[in-house]
């Protein structure tokens, strides 16, 4: 006989984040602004576009603030330019440019929304990269020099500092790779280089970020680490595990080491992480569709994978309770996102983490926000426009560059709004 209990409609599970918690969503200047001078102004990605118009978020900013409150998002993580605001070398402030991002600042606090600042978004101003970009000891002289001149400036109106985006993928793929802009390959020595001196800038720009308060009490600061998982496609291929060793010991163990080993944690007051999930090498290559493997080949080999790489939902819970017990710092999620035409796939994506997110709350990790890789469909790099990680469809073909919410964009307005994730 069937119980009454087993015809029961199972009630869903509702998972409650703390309150308080940010629900934003990201972008960077060079991905969305347009009308950027700096080393990707030139740079021709792999679909033959360009960055020069990307979303005008330049002259819509207005416009987007408007979609971000439809959403009910409470939280922006954008970048300001250094190139637009110093355009030589120790130069004054340019404040016509500044205005633009005060503009945009007021504009979010009117919405009810927190901007995180990020001051590194893989570019440079023009006269950064003719001497040599951050291999030059000089460039650490030169950003130290800039954010004492801009951080006093927009004190009263930004909270949340995030001094350097992904150091890690920067300096890999601008020296190791030769994807990014100056297109080196296999100069370990300047991977090491670059990390070295944006650590030793990070560690000073913190420290005049923390110097005084600002309105809403103490500032916080931190870079935004990119943690992807490294591993054998067969644990016993001597070979791929040793590739995989290598690459988890120089981009996350050596990178996290140079910004937050030691001492130098006390730099920063959080840790921003951004996760997106793992690479698993098989014959020395990665098999991710970010180096060419097709998503439906990659199925044969029982991976779920977006646009870039293998998702592991289960690696977030993992990997916050590591940077948990290793640092003993509050963490962001400065970003998560997947890029895909098939939404109903990067909704189970987001319910996932989301999920993993959640028992890592749970058990004990101080999480405090989580911001959607990436407002928009943009400008992704090498990539050009072919990868679509936004909340919102850009039409390029049309001039007038209409914005339209996608349907994760509901699934993560829902979120939002009930600060919770309903199962
Ligand atoms: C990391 C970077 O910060 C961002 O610029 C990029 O678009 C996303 N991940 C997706 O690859």
């Amino acid at each position: 006989m069937i119980s009454n209990n087993a015809r029961m409609p199972q009630a869903p599970a509702v998972l409650r984040f703390p309150h308080g918690f940010l629900w934003g969503t990201a972008t960077s200047p060079t991905q969305v602004e347009g009308h950027i001078e700096n080393e990707w102004t030139h740079f021709i990605a792999q679909d033959g576009s360009h960055c020069r118009t990307a979303c005008d978020q330049y002259h819509r900013y207005p416009e987007d603030v408007g979609w971000m409150k439809k959403l009910g998002s409470n939280a922006y993580r954008f970048g300001i330019e250094w190139g637009r605001l110093q355009s030589r070398p120790f130069g004054e402030i340019n404040r016509k440019e500044l205005d633009r991002y005060v503009d945009l600042l007021d504009r979010l606090k009117t919405a009810g929304i927190t901007p995180m600042v990020v001051l590194h978004h893989f570019s440079n101003p023009p006269w950064i990269s003719e001497a040599g970009g951050w291999t030059n000891p000089g460039t650490t002289r030169a950003f130290v020099d800039y954010a004492t001149r801009l951080v006093p400036l927009l004190r009263d109106r930004v909270h949340l500092w995030n001094t350097f985006n992904e150091p890690d993928t920067y300096a890999c793929v601008a020296y190791l790779l030769g994807g990014f802009p100056p297109g080196q390959k296999w100069r370990l020595d300047r991977f090491q280089r670059v990390i070295d001196h944006m650590a030793r800038a990070h560690i000073q720009v913190s420290n005049i970020i923390l110097a005084r308060r600002g309105p809403s009490g103490p500032p916080e600061v931190g870079i935004s680490k990119n943690w992807t998982y490294f591993h054998a496609y067969k644990p016993y291929s001597l070979w791929d595990q040793t590739t995989a060793a290598a690459c988890h010991y120089t981009f996350n163990k050596y990178v996290l080491n140079a910004f937050l080993g030691s001492g130098r944690v006390k730099a920063s007051t959080f840790i921003g992480l951004n996760y997106y999930g793992r690479v698993r090498f098989h014959h020395f290559a990665p098999l991710i569709p970010a180096s060419g493997t097709p998503v439906k080949r990659l199925k044969d080999f029982g991976f779920t994978c977006d646009d870039m790489v293998e998702r592991y939902p289960e690696g977030l819970q993992n990997i916050l309770g590591y940077l948990h017990s290793k640092c003993r710092l509050p963490v962001y999620i400065t970003e998560h996102g997947a890029a895909s035409q098939d939404e109903p796939f990067r909704e189970r994506d987001l319910r996932q983490n989301l999920a993993s997110l959640h028992r890592a709350i749970e058990s004990g990790v101080d999480v405090r926000g989580f911001f959607y890789w990436s407002l928009l469909d943009n400008f992704e790099w090498q990539f050009g426009y072919t990868k679509k990680f936004g909340l919102l469809s850009v039409d390029f073909s049309d001039p007038a560059l209409p914005r339209a919410l996608k349907p994760l964009a509901h699934v993560y307005a829902r979120i939002c709004q009930a600060n919770a994730l309903v199962q």
